[in-house]
């Protein structure tokens, strides 16, 4: 009735924004992602029969937004399991929370996998991947590791909007230096940027009719380990990606000045033949994609903006996993 499991956040290069069902966090569009090695969320969850409600802890302390979240991921495994037990769960991140760093795909992706076990649900992974995503829409993705792309899908019960692996990490082992330059929660979340996004933008439907084509340009780039072909259709989606949430009203603005200026340092480091890339999400942080030789030179750049106040630095791992119960 416990297991305990990790999984790591991933960054999306072809990105995921806008949903067609709400409900089901059914995407308009398909997303393609790498999955990051040193950051992760470990989630130990024991099931207490006779138990009422669930126990949540995150990082040590509890909070009730989350729990709630948390407890409707449970209802899920619960409701697949045919149970009704209350849930201890403890989870733990070692990087910081809700500040677009992706810590709701790695916690659901971690939680569900360890919820699943606990359980004794023989879930195959793609399985684990569709319940991952009624939690929080990237956190399909966080069930593989390296190269992932999680596709749109058709059908209306969203079975087959789920992630698969394209490539493992260590075939193409790129680095990630992540710029802080916040720790500060985000003021508009994902969901009601996308509701705002969907019911104002007027690039929305652009948005949508591109996707395909980008991600067929990753995927081939990402076939061919083109580094060059990776950065620009990376940096083209998340550019567009922010010009839609941009052009919604109220403008959707997740971007302080130390963001904007640590754009311009990559870009500055790429025209100098530096290998690297940048990529942003619902939130300030930048991360600068890079071939493994210019990490330590990238890093250096981006400690130097102005603003920034820490520099994470990761390679791409695994998908979740089992660890052991006294982590
Ligand atoms: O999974 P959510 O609801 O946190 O949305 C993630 C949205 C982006 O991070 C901005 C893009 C992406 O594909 O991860």
């Amino acid at each position: 009735m416990r297991a305990a499991s990790q999984a790591q956040p991933n960054i999306a290069l072809v990105k995921y924004w806008g949903k067609r069902d709400a409900a089901l966090n059914l995407p308009v569009v398909g997303s393609l992602s790498i999955t990051l090695e040193s950051l992760w969320t470990r989630t130990d969850v024991r099931f207490v029969p006779g138990q009422q409600g669930d126990r949540v802890s995150l990082n040590g302390r509890s909070d009730e937004a989350e729990a709630k979240r948390i407890s409707k991921c449970l209802d899920l495994l619960r409701a697949c399991a045919g149970v009704d037990y209350g849930a201890e769960v403890a989870s733990r991140n070692n990087f910081p929370t809700a500040a677009g760093l992706a810590s709701s795909a790695s916690g659901f992706a971690a939680l569900v996998h360890a919820g699943a076990r606990a359980l004794g649900l023989e879930l195959s992974l793609a399985e684990q991947s569709v319940l991952a995503r009624r939690c929080s829409g990237s956190a399909a993705r966080s069930i593989f590791g390296g190269y992932v792309e999680w596709a749109h899908g058709k059908l209306a019960d969203g079975t087959d909007s789920v992630a698969r692996p394209l490539l493992d990490a260590e075939a193409w082992p790129l680095r990630v230096a992540v710029a802080i330059t916040s720790t500060a929660a985000k003021q508009v979340g994902s969901t009601e940027g996308m509701r705002r996004t969907a019911e104002t933008s007027p690039y929305q439907s652009a948005w949508i009719e591109t996707q395909e084509a980008d991600l067929g340009v990753a995927r081939d780039a990402i076939r061919a380990r083109d580094f060059d072909a990776l950065a620009r259709i990376s940096e083209y989606s998340c550019l567009k990606m922010h010009a839609l949430a941009l052009a919604a009203q109220p403008g959707l603005l997740y971007w302080n000045g130390a963001t904007v200026e640590c754009m311009h340092r990559v870009r500055a480091l790429r025209q100098q033949g530096v290998p690297v890339f940048f990529t942003v999400d619902a939130g300030p942080q930048l991360k600068a994609v890079c071939a493994p030789s210019a990490i330590e030179q990238v890093k250096a750049a981006l400690r130097d903006v102005p603003g920034v106040l820490e520099v994470l630095d990761t390679g791409l791992g695994e998908g979740a996993r089992a660890i052991a119960l006294d982590w």
